[in-house]
């Protein structure tokens, strides 16, 4: 993990992702023989998988190999069927308010952007603050008002998502999630249903969460990114894990026949 560190400057943020590992001594995201079914479909394998702290792990792998599942059983928007997700050492409730106060920590981003369409940019950012954490509504509005210009959309906070283009969308949606202050943030796809030129400003969002500690699980196909900001790389096929490793040796030396045919196509588009 530590080699990663060194392609970028060794900066404050990189030396208090060391430091909270150091203290931490667990991860913050384990599952543990996950498995699910969704009918007869096994679509999650006896998924074992540990996040640490302020870690950036990227998850790659074919259409239908339960990358978009395995995210959602995180935050609980599936169920699992055996095995077990625990999140800073703690279990995930079945229910009830202890689940939505761990719900609460995990943060997530979908590829549609899911923005409430009759809400302005601010109130959307506001909501869950106020509803959830019951923050006064003057607190929600200058933590939104940092958040969405952290994000670099702060100029467009009275319109509605819809006058906002696709990439602006995103980077708000990016923002409404980090109102919650999750302890982690999940990405399922979050820049392929943007047009092209709007890809960068969404990745370079999310580069900047990484530097800043964030811990992240990223569903992507953004190799780049992948390279530039995973700590690890995780490979799924037919709802197993398949491969893990740091993005060099995942993308330079993938192991298995699936991994080196899943890269040679996305490689050569
Ligand atoms: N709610 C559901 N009910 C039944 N089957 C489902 C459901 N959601 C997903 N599946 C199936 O589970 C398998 C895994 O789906 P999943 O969406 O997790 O894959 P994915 O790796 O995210 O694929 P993609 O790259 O296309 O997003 C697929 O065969 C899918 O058809
Ligand atoms: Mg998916």
């Amino acid at each position: 993990m530590l080699d990663n560190y060194e392609k970028e400057p060794l900066n404050e943020a990189t030396v208090r992702k060391s430091d909270a590992n150091d203290k931490a001594g667990r991860p913050l995201v384990e599952l543990r023989h996950v498995d699910k079914h969704f009918g007869k479909l096994h679509v999650l394998k006896d998924i074992n998988l540990s996040v640490n702290q302020g870690e950036v792990l990227v998850v790659v792998g074919p259409s239908g190999s339960g990358k978009s599942t395995m995210c959602r059983t995180i935050n609980r928007l599936e169920t699992i069927d055996s095995g077990e997700i625990l999140i800073n050492g703690q279990r995930l409730p079945q229910e009830g308010k202890g689940l939505a106060m761990l719900r609460a920590e995990v943060g997530m981003v979908f590829q549609q952007f899911n923005l409430f369409a009759n809400k302005s940019i601010i109130e959307n950012v506001m909501l869950a603050p106020v509803k959830v954490r019951h923050m006064d509504k003057k607190k929600a509005y200058d933590l939104a008002m940092d958040l969405l210009a952290r994000v670099g959309v702060e100029s467009q906070a009275n319109k509605m998502p819809s006058q906002l283009s696709g990439g602006q969308q995103q980077r708000v949606a990016i923002a409404r999630a980090l109102a919650m202050q999750p302890k982690v943030m999940l990405f399922d796809e979050p820049t392929s249903a943007l047009d092209p030129e709007m890809v960068n400003e969404v990745l370079e969002v999310m580069t900047r969460l990484a530097h800043e500690g964030m811990t992240m699980i990223c569903v992507t196909h953004e190799m780049g990114f992948a390279r530039r900001v995973a700590n690890s790389v995780v490979f799924m096929a037919d709802g197993k894990i398949l491969e893990q490793g740091t993005p060099d040796e995942f993308f330079d030396h993938p192991k298995t026949d699936r991994a080196k045919d899943f890269l040679s196509k996305i490689l050569t588009h």
